[in-house]
């Protein structure tokens, strides 16, 4: 099933996991990497089989420690643009999917790597992980979305600190500051993220979708979330799902959904 490059898949008990996997450049981000896993979400992205998703890194030490820097160096303005604008696209891309997905963070997360987990829906660390934004250490602000993820998760207060210092965030740290939803050791990561998705996998798969893009339009200022969200609701109630779910509740069953 691998026809890629940088990163490892794996289906089981209806989760795909997405492994980057070049720890010897402790999971480094770049441009065909981030291409391979828009593709592999967009493979099974219909995929009934496929009910939520992780995303992890090879090896004990790191997630991503960032944008492939080797890659970029030579770069110049225009270059660094594109290289930028494609990397929005593929954190936009998994910020908007319509199946959970998790970060299973087990190290290092730094710049785009940081970026990585901050599109995903949540985060779970190791409590060996550190995230972070050192771009500025390079001359550079964060590419993929960092200056405005990282504001939107964890408020302009810390963020602008840790964008300014670049000062590396410790696991705890991410609990308490909000960027993390749970951290566990290294050995407990996978299952963590097996169980959240699980409970989820027992909800109506429609719902799931609507409520990613409800709570996705409160950074959209294109759009008005409480719109989108009446909408959601209506168009929730014209599904088998919602029969299924009411019929199951009235009934004191357990509901059966089809995401139809
Ligand atoms: N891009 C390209 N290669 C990277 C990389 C990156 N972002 N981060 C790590 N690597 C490579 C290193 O060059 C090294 O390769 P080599 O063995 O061929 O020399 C290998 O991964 C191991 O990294 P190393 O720096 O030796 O590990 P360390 O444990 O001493 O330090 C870090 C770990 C994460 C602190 C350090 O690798 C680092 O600062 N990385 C860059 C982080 C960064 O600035 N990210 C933002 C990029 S926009």
């Amino acid at each position: 099933m691998n026809e890629y490059k940088y990163i490892l898949l794996q289906i089981e008990d209806n989760i795909l996991t997405i492994t980057i996997n070049r720890p010897d450049k402790l999971n480094a981000l770049n441009a065909q990497l981030l291409q391979e896993i828009k593709a592999a979400l967009t493979t099974h992205r219909d995929n009934d089989a496929v009910k939520g998703v992780i995303l992890t890194g090879s090896g004990k030490k790191a997630f991503a420690a960032g944008a492939d820097i080797s890659e970029f160096a030579s770069f110049d303005g225009e270059r660094a643009k594109k290289l930028s604008r494609d990397g929005h696209t593929v954190m936009d891309y998994i910020e908007a999917y319509p199946k959970p997905v998790i970060a299973a963070v087990n190290g290092f997360a730094l710049g785009g790597g940081c970026e990585l987990t901050m599109c995903c829906h949540l985060r779970v660390a190791s409590d060996n992980a550190r995230f972070g934004q050192p771009e500025v250490n390079l001359g550079l602000p964060p590419g993929y979305g960092g200056t405005q993820r990282l504001v939107q998760l964890i408020g302009k207060t810390k963020a602008m600190e840790y964008l300014l210092t670049a000062d590396m965030i410790k696991a705890d740290a991410a609990l308490q500051l909000g960027l993390v939803n749970y951290v566990v050791s290294q050995d407990e990561l996978l299952d963590k993220c097996k169980s959240i998705l699980q409970k989820i996998a027992t909800k109506g798969p429609i719902a799931v979708a609507q409520t990613i893009d409800c709570v996705n339009a409160v950074a959209d200022e294109s759009r008005n979330g409480f719109e989108v969200e009446i909408n959601a609701f209506g168009t929730c109630f014209d599904t088998e799902d919602f029969k299924e779910g009411t019929g199951a509740f009235l009934e004191k069953r357990k509901a059966e959904f089809k995401g139809k």
